[in-house]
Formats: structure tokens, sequence, C-alpha cells
């Protein structure tokens, strides 16, 4: 192996994952990290192909090993928060972030990492899978905080009606056998049932409801459950479900502007991204409240001072400062409460409750 230089080794181990030869990917990965000890790629390959096999606890090793050799590189920091979402139940998750802080094991060696990543082009998985680790390890400030990576200038315009409801027409069949998705809406149920439970006989509207995932936890808490969403598809699952007794197809603003005064709460759900101003929303949903009446709304955070980002990599969406947010519900005559930090399609969240005035 002597002869051969490390970018062509780079290249035969990757054919032989591409190929499903992990086995041979792996031995001879392990035998260039003997090589050339000092090159993060080869253990970082290693870990590749152990986690194609589902050898999670060698492949964490071997990842951690490359992040010892380039700590402030993004593949193998990037690779390491991948294995823990994606192979390790979250249960372990704190003790084995612990392990990766011990690389960076002061302040200034993390700040470190952040400014080094800071501009990469293809930060955006990394800060966004860094910030669910941080989500699941109990440290929702800080998951706020290293989402903001994630985010940019506002720069493009809003999608229209119509590719909304193509998107879905896409999405609708296998939305709710997508993990991320059901695992959002149960992770917030505690929230739900606290936010918007206690009042007998209420109406509660599901606005941009999608097939209904959240009927499950609403319809307990509501006399009359009703949904409202753009698109043909997704209501016509939602309908399927038979836990609303209607669902609407139509813009959910116009909806709750057609109902003032009918429910005594409204929950928005993993659809505000959508938004870049949200005031028209939540008029119109304190508007359609009853006194004394909540929304229980999901917005993605930019942290920081006032501000509307939008993401720069995954799904596109529209993402709010908490200041924006405690101005918007002041100018529709909401009170809010303190937000709590929710995981939501695997990225930090902000939960608001606001309440319309008795
Ligand atoms: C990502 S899905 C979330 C569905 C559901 N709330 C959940 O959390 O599982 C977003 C939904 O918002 C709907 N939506 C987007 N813009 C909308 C609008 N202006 N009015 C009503 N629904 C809208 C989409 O059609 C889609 O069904």
């Amino acid at each position: 192996m002597s002869d051969i230089a490390p970018a062509d080794a780079v290249g035969i181990i990757n054919a032989l994952i591409r190929d499903g030869r992990h086995q041979e990917a792996t031995d001879l990965a392990v035998r260039c990290d003997g090589q050339w000890p000092n090159l993060a790629i080869f253990p970082l390959l290693a870990a590749q192909s152990l986690a194609s096999r589902g050898q999670a606890e060698p492949a964490l090793s071997a990842c951690l090993r490359a992040v010892g050799k380039d700590r402030l590189g993004l593949e193998s920091n990037a690779f390491f928060m991948a294995l823990l979402i994606h192979l390790v139940p979250q249960v372990h998750w704190p003790q084995l972030y612990d392990v990766w802080r011990q690389n960076f094991p002061s302040a200034a060696d993390l700040d470190a990492l952040v400014a080094a990543l800071a501009e990469h082009p293809q930060r955006y998985d990394f800060f966004g899978a860094w910030s669910r680790i941080l989500l699941g390890t109990e440290h929702g400030t800080e998951a706020v905080d290293r989402f903001a990576h994630c985010l940019g200038p506002l720069s493009e315009a809003p999608p229209p009606a119509d590719a909304i409801v193509a998107e879905y027409s896409d999405k609708a069949i296998a939305y709710d056998d997508d993990s991320v998705h059901r695992n959002s809406v149960d992770g917030i149920a505690p929230h739900l049932t606290r936010g918007l439970g206690g009042q007998a006989g209420q109406t509660i509207i599901d606005a941009g409801c999608g097939t209904g995932l959240a009927g499950h936890h609403l319809r307990p808490l509501a006399k009359r459950l009703i949904g409202i969403d753009l698109s043909p598809d997704m209501v016509a699952r939602c309908r399927e479900s038979g836990l609303y007794d209607t669902v609407i197809e139509a813009d959910l603003i116009a909806a709750l502007n057609d109902m003032p005064g009918q429910a005594g709460g409204i929950a928005i759900l993993g659809c505000a991204y959508y938004f870049p101003d949200l005031a028209p929303m939540l008029t119109a949903a304190r508007d359609a409240l009853v006194p004394g009446g909540r929304l229980m709304l999901i917005d993605f955070p930019a942290a920081g001072a006032k501000s509307v980002r939008q993401t720069i990599g995954g799904t596109r969406r529209y993402c709010r400062s908490a200041e924006t947010i405690r101005d918007l519900a002041a100018a529709a005559g909401l009170v809010v409460q303190p937000p709590d930090i929710v995981a939501y399609f695997n990225l930090p969240c902000y939960l608001w409750t606001f309440t319309r005035p008795e």
C-alpha cells in the first residue's frame, strides 16, 4: 500500500462503500489510518462504513477519532451528530455528547469550532443536527443559538398557494409514515393538553392540520374539532382519520376570518414557517377565539434581536426571533406566555401560547 496516494485510497474505500462491501472498506480504512495517522479522512471513512452496517459503537469511536484529528472540520463533526441522531437512542445522547464535548474542553474551543464553520456553505446539516442533539440533551436555549447558523437573510418570496398544494399532493400519501412527522406532534402532546385542555364543550381548530396527526391529541380536548388545510390531498387524509367533525379545504387565514368568536382553542403546528409575516394570522386567530381562548403556535426561532430570517438549507422556512413574536402578539391584542423550546421536524422550535384577553 505504500506506493498508493491517500487520494487514491479514499477513492477505493468510497467505491467499496458504494458497492456495499463494508467489511473490506472498514479494513482498508483502518489500515490507511495506521499508515497516515494524521489524516482524519480514514477514520471518518471507517466510521461511515461501520455505520452503514448499523455498528453504532465502533462507528462512533472511529468518528470521534476523526474529530480528534480535525477538531474544526465540518465532515467529522457533522457525521458524529448524524450518527447520534440516526443510530443512537436519545437516552444515550447526553453521555455521548459529553464525550464529543471533551474534544472541545473550553468554551473558547467551542467558539473556535463555531467560528470555523459559521460561513461554510454546507453548514446547515451540521448546525441543524447539533441543535437537535442539544434539544435532546435539554440545552434548549443553546439549541436555538446553534440553529441561528442555519439561517440567512430573507431572499425569496414565499411559495404561492398552488406550489404548496402541489408539494403536498406528492407528500400526503406517505406523510404519516415518516416518524419525524409523527414524533413532532407526539412530542408536544403534553403541552397541547396543558395549553388547550380543561375547557368543557369547546371548539378547537387545528389550522394547517395536514393529515390530522395532531387530531389524536386534540380530539379528547374538544367537543367540536375543526381542521383547516390548503391541500386537498392532506384534507382527504385528515377526513379519513375520522378524528375531526369538519375539515375545511381553505387558506387558514381566510377560514379563521369566517369563524369569529367560535374557538376555545386554536393550534397552528408546523405551518407558520410558510408565512414571512405572521400579523394577519395572529389577528385572524385572535378574532376566531372566544375571550379567554388560547392559540398554540409552533414557530421556528431566529436567535437574537428582532428579525425574520429564512433557512439556508433543507426545507425553506421563515424563522422569527422571540422579540418579533412578542411585538406581533401585542399588536394583535394577544397576551403571550414565554415560549417552550421543543423539537419539531427534528429542529428547535418555539411553542408559543397566546390568550385572547377576557
Ligand atoms: C408540514 S405540514 C404540517 C401538518 C400538521 N399541522 C402537522 O404538524 O403534522 C404543513 C401543512 O400546512 C398546510 N398549509 C400551508 N400553508 C397553508 C395555508 N395558507 N392555509 C392552510 N394550510 C396551509 C399544508 O398544506 C400542510 O398540510
